[in-house]
């Protein structure tokens, strides 16, 4: 068994850390903006759904990999599968992974320099715009010009890499421990603010309320992709991250913590921006400005809300960084284990990849805005290649790595779960995740054809009939898994 090399420094360092790649854009940007175009209650449902049954089992499967391979997602993959004696090519999961969290961070950079951009806007008065619209043109004007969306974009790969180069555990570490509860409590801010806002009721309904005519597979399709996503998972950042996890820890519990941050703020970050959107009049499917365009009318109507405009731009592109940071952990890690290149120069090589990627993005919002394929711009394809095939693919092989291609006494070993716990893990795994994953995917294609609500039954019948097979008949006729 690999001996640890860089283990996280406290007791709580790994849920500091995993919370801090966890919490970020897709809590605060990414899940209003695709909540607003997917039309509310539904998709939200949808996405706690995928959390509940594929996210959770899937993190800790991860977490479980990393810790025991002890290594970048390429060889953490590759040694426990050689544990096994199984098939070499199970690496190739892990190789995906890393370059699945290469891309997002391509597009995440963008994304990041708007947080960056609004927090200075917030102090230099650019935001003073009184109505949505004026709002919608600041956001504009910002994009059209590439020197400008292309700088900030630069200045957040440039402060991600710097510190990856030095090593993550420590500042990650410090920063997260009060960046968290500094977010935590802006969002409230804003929330209390929504309360009075005018919208509340609208937007709390638009949030919860259920719409079965939403539900179609290509939303459902967003949903799993965007619980992947919000998680980290199934893009070499947990994964990596678990890796210098010590050995005493329980992954059962450090998951629900993080699973359980996540979504808190995912939620209160709706909460604070559907009420302003709708007492304003906005449109909640104003896509990737949403937040942009509509969070500034709020810190300018509140009290202090200069103050707290900056403070929450502020720690919303911190956010992004310990997000950002966790993305090319795993790509560093592999260089530097695996090739003995150094920490830095590893980051630099990276770096240079991922500017001249991202700066590609960057122009999908300017001069790029016409070069399309399948309708798409480049900054929508590498999310939507990243969130809608990647990530789905990644963890539904990497369910089948843990639940049917291991022994099990290691992943037992690993989580170190009481036997029903252990049992119902085992169960997610093997029968639960990869059947919504295939269905989820193949009905998105339009390759099942029906309206997943009147198919519930069809797939619980799926995954009854795998189970059955799988825990009854596979250990009588002596049928192995395990490779
Ligand atoms: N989970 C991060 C967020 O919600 C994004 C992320 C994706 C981070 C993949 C690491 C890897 O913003
Ligand atoms: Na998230």
């Amino acid at each position: 068994r690999e001996k640890p090399k860089n283990l996280w420094q406290s007791r709580w360092g790994f849920i500091l850390a995993a919370t801090g790649s966890a919490v970020g854009l897709g809590n605060i940007w990414k899940f209003p903006y695709i909540t607003g175009e997917y039309g509310g209650g539904a998709f939200v449902l949808m996405y706690l759904g995928c959390i509940l049954a594929i996210g959770i089992p899937v993190m800790m499967a991860e977490i479980a990999l990393g810790r025991r391979g002890r290594g970048s997602p390429l060889d953490a993959i590759a040694r426990v599968v050689r544990e096994n004696n199984g098939n070499p090519l199970w690496k190739a999961v892990g190789g995906m992974a890393m370059l699945c969290g290469f891309l997002i961070l391509c597009f995440y950079v963008v994304v990041a320099g708007w947080a960056f951009a609004y927090t200075w806007k917030m102090v230099d008065g650019s935001l003073a715009a009184t109505s949505v619209d004026a709002l919608a043109g600041v956001f504009e004007a910002h994009n059209t010009s590439p020197w400008l969306l292309g700088s900030w974009s630069i200045v957040v790969a440039l402060v991600t890499l710097w510190i990856v180069g030095k090593g993550v555990q420590a500042g990650v570490e410090r920063s997260v421990r009060w960046m968290m509860p500094g977010l935590a409590v802006m969002l409230l801010i804003l929330v209390g603010y929504a309360l009075t806002s005018g919208g509340f009721s609208q937007g709390f309904e638009f949030l919860f309320t259920f719409d079965a005519s939403k539900v179609t597979g290509e939303a459902f399709l967003a949903a799993l992709g965007h619980a992947f996503f919000t998680l980290s998972l199934a893009s070499g950042a947990i994964l990596t991250y678990g890796s210098y996890l010590p050995d005493g820890q329980s992954i059962a519990r450090t998951t629900f913590v993080v699973a359980i941050a996540d979504t808190c703020v995912a939620l209160l970050a709706g909460l604070a921006i559907f009420p302003v959107i709708f007492a304003n009049g906005m449109s909640p499917g104003a896509g990737p400005g949403l937040i942009f365009m509509s969070l500034p009318l709020a810190f300018q109507q509140m009290p202090f809300g200069t103050v707290f405009g900056v403070l929450f731009f502020a720690m919303v592109s911190v956010a992004a960084l310990t997000s950002a940071i966790s993305m090319i952990e795993a790509t560093v890690a592999y260089l530097n284990e695996k090739h003995g290149v150094s920490r830095v120069k590893a980051s630099i090589a990276s770096g240079v990849v991922l500017i001249a990627i991202s700066m590609l993005a960057m122009l999908s919002f300017n001069v790029g805005a016409e070069w399309k394929l399948f309708g798409m711009n480049f900054f929508d394809i590498l999310d939507y290649v990243t969130s809608r095939w990647m990530m789905p693919l990644g963890g539904i092989l990497m369910v089948i790595l843990v639940g049917y291609c291991l022994r099990s006494d290691i992943m037992r070993d690993e989580l170190k779960l009481p036997t029903a716990g252990y049992a119902l893990w085992l169960f997610m795994v093997r029968y639960v995740s990869p059947v919504l994953i295939l269905v989820v995917f193949l009905n998105a294609l339009g390759w099942l054809g029906f309206d997943p609500l009147a198919g519930w039954y069809w797939i619980a019948g799926a995954i009854g009939m795998l189970a059955i097979l799988g825990e009854v008949l596979a250990p009588r006729v002596r049928l192995e898994f395990a490779v």
